[in-house]
């Protein structure tokens, strides 16, 4: 289908088409997850669902942050089947994604994934224990953490310390209700971003991913070294 596509916001790798997000595919011909394909000037791109992928919810929510470009290495964590690494696949297309998972049921899909995606590499552990993927994993520009647990703040942090460049920034989804389904969300964001300042981070951005996700909120992070 052709459709008019922009760029968005000057973020790089990221587009629009009218109003929707999405990213330049680099594998034409092939879906991810059932997502729309469009065809502009003779190449062709993949819609980003923002109701899929807590990134797209968070860019167009008014993320003002965005430091990948075509060469950052990323550390993942909380690949799931690769919905949202894919798009970031897309855009880091001569970067690479250390894709951490925990599911041997989500990883085989990864798995296949990484077949044809070079720049993803699938990495079965358990993002609770980073020492365990040291010998594996570079310092990185930036962490995504998604890993819906209770204790993802603590994931996060210990992946940062070990695994950011200087100067590099960590994306940290969290879900309320993984943390307490009792306690009202936004104390829980309190409480998290309180943790966060303790430990010697700087919070640089928060984004609410309504409505696209409830009760989730967006923290982009630095470490101050
Ligand atoms: C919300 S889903 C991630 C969705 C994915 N980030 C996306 O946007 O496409 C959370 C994932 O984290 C994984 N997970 C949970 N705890 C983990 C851990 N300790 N280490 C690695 N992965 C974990 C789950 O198996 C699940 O696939």
């Amino acid at each position: 289908m052709e459709e008019n596509i922009t760029k968005w916001n000057g973020f790089p790798g990221v587009f629009q088409s009218e109003g929707q997000l999405a990213t330049c595919n680099l594998n034409p011909g092939e879906h991810v997850y059932g997502e729309k394909l469009v065809e502009d000037r003779g190449r062709e791109y993949r819609l980003w669902n923002p109701r899929r992928s807590k990134l797209a919810a968070a860019i167009l929510n008014g993320l003002e942050i965005f430091p990948f470009h075509d060469s950052s290495k990323i550390l993942y964590l909380g690949a799931s089947t690769g919905t949202t690494p894919s798009h970031i696949s897309d855009i880091v297309s001569d970067g690479l994604i250390y894709s951490v998972e925990s599911s041997p049921r989500m990883m085989r899909k990864l798995v296949d994934l990484s077949q044809i995606r070079s720049n993803l590499i699938p990495i079965l552990d358990d993002a609770s224990k980073p020492r365990n993927y040291l010998h594996l994993v570079e310092k990185v520009d930036i962490i995504y953490a998604d890993v819906a647990q209770p204790n993802q703040t603590d994931i996060f942090m210990d992946n940062m310390r070990l695994f950011i460049k200087e100067g590099g920034q960590g994306f940290l989804m969290i879900k309320a209700r993984s943390i307490d389904v009792t306690r009202d969300p936004d104390e829980i964001y309190k409480k998290e971003e309180s943790r966060l300042k303790a430990a010697g981070f700087r919070v640089l951005e928060k984004i609410d991913l309504e409505p696209y996700e409830k009760d989730h909120m967006a923290f982009v992070c630095e470490i101050s070294f």
